[in-house]
């Protein structure tokens, strides 16, 4: 049982290197799974560079960090595994995914009523030649650099979050028939500063935020826009550049993230599998 571990920050407000890590124990060590946890809520990223964890153990590794979500079984043999990819041939909801390109966070417009996922997992199968890198950044630090003002004004404010939203800003001129897919799934109310049980304060903003409630719908768009260009400034940006065989972990109750454009018949492949939450924004 090894679990110290090295832990090297990448940025100053979010992401860290995590290495020396021994594939063959992540799936059996409890106490290692509570230390990446601890790391993960420090630091918003883990990167586990190069680990090669096959599909199997990739999700036992998982279930030390909290319940599997399985609700996007069926795309690929393992269960608990969904595959990133917008080949069509190995996923077939993979339309959607190009929503991944804006920044968002994971699960703010459930089909019920379930919280965001506490933590997400990738490992790269197959990387792009160009383009491919996913973005993070630090929705923690995007609370804790308001000023105390916005604090305040903020704090009251609560946002419409819906999948028509996300979609759009890829898919501007939808067919009646997507609209009314997109439709379909529920709209939700988030505030738009989550108090977490730990005492800690972040943004919900991202992809999903569609307006905010109470105020003139080109004012509200226009202040989510702007708390998210502030929050997403390069210098507050990790970047990653996957190499095959990397994995990445985000807590994505605390970051944003994104994916850097790839072309559409690029063999990327992220292999993915997510860690329920047991928190509702609140
Ligand atoms: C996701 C996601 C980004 C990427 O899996 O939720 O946003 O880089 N992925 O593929
Ligand atoms: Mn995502």
């Amino acid at each position: 049982m090894t679990t110290a571990l090295t832990i090297n920050k990448l940025t100053a407000s979010v992401g860290a290197k995590v290495v020396g890590l021994d594939p063959a124990h992540l799936g059996s060590d409890t106490a290692l799974g509570d230390a990446l946890l601890e790391a993960l809520e420090r630091n918003g990223v883990l990167v586990l560079p190069e680990l090669h964890l096959d599909p199997v153990a990739q999700v036992e590794f998982c279930r030390r960090l909290g319940g599997i979500d399985h609700s996007s079984d069926g795309h690929h043999p393992v269960a608990g595994i969904y595959p990133v990819t917008l080949d069509k041939s190995k996923n077939s909801s993979a339309a959607y995914l190009r929503a991944t390109f804006d920044w968002h966070i994971d699960g703010c417009t459930p089909t019920g009523d379930e919280y965001p996922q506490k933590a997400t997992v990738l490992s790269a199968k197959h990387v792009a030649e160009h383009g491919g890198e996913t973005e993070f950044a630090s929705s923690y630090a995007a609370y804790d650099d308001l000023t105390d003002d916005e604090k305040i004004r903020f704090g009251a404010l609560r946002v419409v979050h819906s999948l028509e939203a996300s979609q759009r800003r890829i898919t501007p001129d939808p067919t009646p028939e997507q609209l009314a897919r997109w439709r379909a799934r529920p709209t939700h109310e988030h505030p738009l500063v989550w108090t977490h049980r730990s005492g800690r304060k972040s943004l919900v903003l991202g992809a999903s935020a569609d307006h905010i409630v109470g105020l003139d719908l080109d004012e509200g768009r226009a202040v989510l826009q702007d708390l998210l260009d502030r929050a997403t400034t390069p210098d507050k940006v990790y970047r990653h550049t996957w190499s095959v065989g990397d994995t990445v972990i985000w807590d994505n109750r605390g970051v944003l993230h994104r994916a850097a454009p790839y072309a559409e018949d690029s063999p990327r492949e992220m292999l993915r599998t997510t860690v329920l939450g047991d928190e509702p924004i609140q």
